[in-house]
């Protein structure tokens, strides 16, 4: 059977509705396209979690800054919709910018607070934000009853959850682990940027991980120089930030914290910036 697509927000909702009229629970899974094994195992999940699963394909240009890279990124529609029938989606929701940003971009914009602008934020300034309207966006247009995203994008799960339970929005919100390649290299839809050389250079970032979770019985500070140890000095590898936080705050922790912590590290790698983190405890 061909995947049904829709382009539209009412095409959308009267697609939901037929389903929910056949008394069948929904899943969302919001995708940018570009799909790889990650949005496939969140996909999976989906189809355990509800009846019915909705994905969406949308470049959302809210969120990207005027030198991020939304006019190259990828954009790869007729693979997304073959791996998505294969995988047993019910319906696609593939809208164009004018559809969901008919005036250009929405003049009301959710504010994702202090914790939008650490780490992802602080470099990419407004990333949250927009990340945050178009994830409220399409709550309103799909409905669903659970919301699935992938642990590999930490604040943006940590701000989407702060969001449905701050504004209330009836949904309940699934993470799903990190997919790796076998070498340990979480997927990302950039990885397709980086060269042989360089998507060999970007293991540093899952070495930084495991170096930490290594070393956790050697509280916060060295753990994590045990971490930077992995990522410094490394040819073609400029890390940005590497730090331990609370995942209840997303706060980082000072030297005395015990407790579960979320190691984040972040790196350009030839020109691509990869993101990745590891849940640890510190005993
Ligand atoms: O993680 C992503 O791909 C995007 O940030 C999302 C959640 C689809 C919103 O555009």
């Amino acid at each position: 059977m061909t995947l049904p697509t829709v382009t539209t927000i009412a095409e959308t909702r009267s697609a939901v509705a037929a389903v929910r009229g056949a008394g069948r629970s929904v899943a969302l899974v919001p995708t940018m396209g570009a799909l790889h094994d990650g949005h496939l195992a969140l996909v999976a999940r989906a189809r355990e979690a509800a009846d019915a699963v909705v994905t969406s394909v949308f470049v959302n240009p809210l969120q990207f800054g005027p030198a991020e890279d939304f006019d190259r990124y990828p954009r790869t529609l007729e693979a997304d919709t073959a791996a998505l029938e294969r995988a047993g989606v019910d319906l696609l929701f593939a809208p164009s910018v004018a559809d969901m940003y008919p005036e250009g971009r929405t003049r009301i914009t959710v504010a994702a607070g202090p914790v939008g602008d650490l780490l992802e934020g602080r470099v990419r300034p407004g990333h949250f934000d927009g990340m945050l309207t178009v994830v409220a966006k399409l709550l309103h247009i799909v409905g669903p009853d659970v919301v699935l995203f992938g642990q590999k994008d930490a604040q943006q799960v940590f701000l989407v959850r702060r969001m449905v339970a701050d504004l209330n929005v009836p949904v309940r919100v699934e993470v799903v682990p990190t997919v790796r390649e076998p070498d340990g290299l979480a997927r990302s839809s950039r990885n397709r940027y980086l060269s042989a050389e360089d998507r060999r250079r970007a293991l540093a970032l899952p070495s930084a991980l495991a170096a930490a979770a290594a070393a956790t019985d050697a509280g916060p500070e060295r753990m994590l120089a045990a971490a930077r140890a992995e990522l410094e000095g490394r040819e073609g590898v400029e890390p940005d930030y590497l730090v331990a936080v609370d995942p209840a705050t997303f706060r980082p922790v000072d030297d005395r914290y015990r407790g579960p912590a979320l190691v984040l590290v972040a790196a350009r790698v030839g020109g691509t910036r990869l993101i990745d983190n590891e849940l640890v405890s510190l005993g």
